[in-house]
């Protein structure tokens, strides 16, 4: 375990503007999945904390150094009832010491819904069913509480600039992997796309640190919220624009930066609700070893198994599942 982050290596004047505290057990490993084919690799960031792992523990090492910063001490979030974001971030507030509550949103029943709900209770979390998502995001965006300097509003999933940046240090930590020899440059990496800060601070992060890779998002969550745009291209583009005027603000240089990809055809019915290809990639991770769930990484893995199928190059599948024991 690393006791700094390679992107201040890349970028040491950051250091004094971003605030970072080491809450994630990184680098995750980085292996071959060979069950699944000589060019398919994982990135196993299921394994980022001893505890509770996935993708938010990298987001919370930034955004949560930014609550404590800001002299913040109540962290107000929202996410589906089974929301993994909720998990993690109730169990890193539980141990800084900070206050957490969670907003929740309907979706349907699973073992990963009853299990996160007991996690987050578990870890001190206050819960508020509100029903419908419309609900939800209006008693986030609508809160009384926004007036208080001692609460801090984190977007669904921590996809705002300070979790999007921890992506983009995943980025730099994939490179070390590469050039350490642990890992060939992968033509592709694919993500799950739900908030969208794991895509976009992947996708920035990528170019950035020059891998030659592009960067995959398969889309699972709603892409309309009612005439709202929640997770497209160009709301996934919004963040990564948001983010770059932040690096630009504190004098870091940026190559150009593509555009997102975003692939909508894995969803299915809906979020949270299992599909076909879901399940089939479900059965072929499980023989290599890796557990997946029906909201996020199942459908990512489908579109995955699709594309190792397609090309001989190397492929990176990045696992953000938890995959410590409730
Ligand atoms: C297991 C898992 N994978 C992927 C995602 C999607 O990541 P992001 O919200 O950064 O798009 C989430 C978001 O909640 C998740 O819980």
């Amino acid at each position: 375990m690393t006791s700094t982050r390679p992107l201040f290596n890349a970028y040491p004047q950051l250091k004094d503007a971003l605030p970072w505290r080491q809450l994630a057990d990184l680098p995750t490993p980085v292996a071959p999945l060979a069950g699944l084919g000589a060019n398919a690799w994982i990135k196993r960031d299921d394994l980022s904390h001893a505890v509770y792992g996935g993708n938010k523990i990298r987001k919370l090492e930034f955004i949560l150094a930014e609550v404590m910063a800001q002299g913040r001490e109540h962290v107000i979030t929202f996410g589906a009832t089974g929301t993994n974001h909720g998990v993690a971030t109730a169990m890193l507030c539980q141990q800084l010491g900070l206050r957490c509550t969670v907003l929740l949103f309907d979706q349907p029943e699973s073992n990963t819904v009853r299990d996160n709900l007991s996690r987050m209770k578990k870890f001190g979390a206050e819960l508020k069913f509100c029903g419908s998502l419309g609900h939800t995001v209006l008693r986030f965006y609508a809160n009384p509480l926004r007036l208080s300097p001692k609460h801090y509003f984190l977007f669904a999933g921590g996809s705002n600039i300070a979790g999007t940046l921890g992506f983009i240090n995943a980025a730099f930590e994939l490179r070390q992997q590469i050039e350490q020899g642990q890992c060939p440059m992968p033509a592709k990496i694919v993500v799950p796309v739900g908030s969208a800060a794991t895509v976009a601070g992947l996708t920035i992060g990528a170019a950035m640190a020059g891998l030659r890779t592009d960067i995959v998002g398969i889309r699972v969550a709603p892409s309309h919220l009612g005439p709202i745009p929640t997770c497209t291209v160009d709301t996934v583009g919004q963040l990564m624009k948001r983010t770059c005027h932040w690096l630009s603000r504190n004098k870091i240089a940026l190559p150009p930066i593509p555009p997102p990809t975003l692939i909508d055809t894995y969803y299915g019915e809906g979020y949270g609700v299992r599909t076909e290809e879901g399940d089939r990639a479900t059965a072929k991770f499980a023989d290599c070893g890796i557990t997946l769930d029906q909201t996020y990484t199942a459908k990512a893995a489908a579109a995955y198994l699709d594309s190792i199928d397609a090309s001989s190059d190397a492929q990176l599948y990045w696992h953000t599942y938890n995959s410590r024991p409730a």
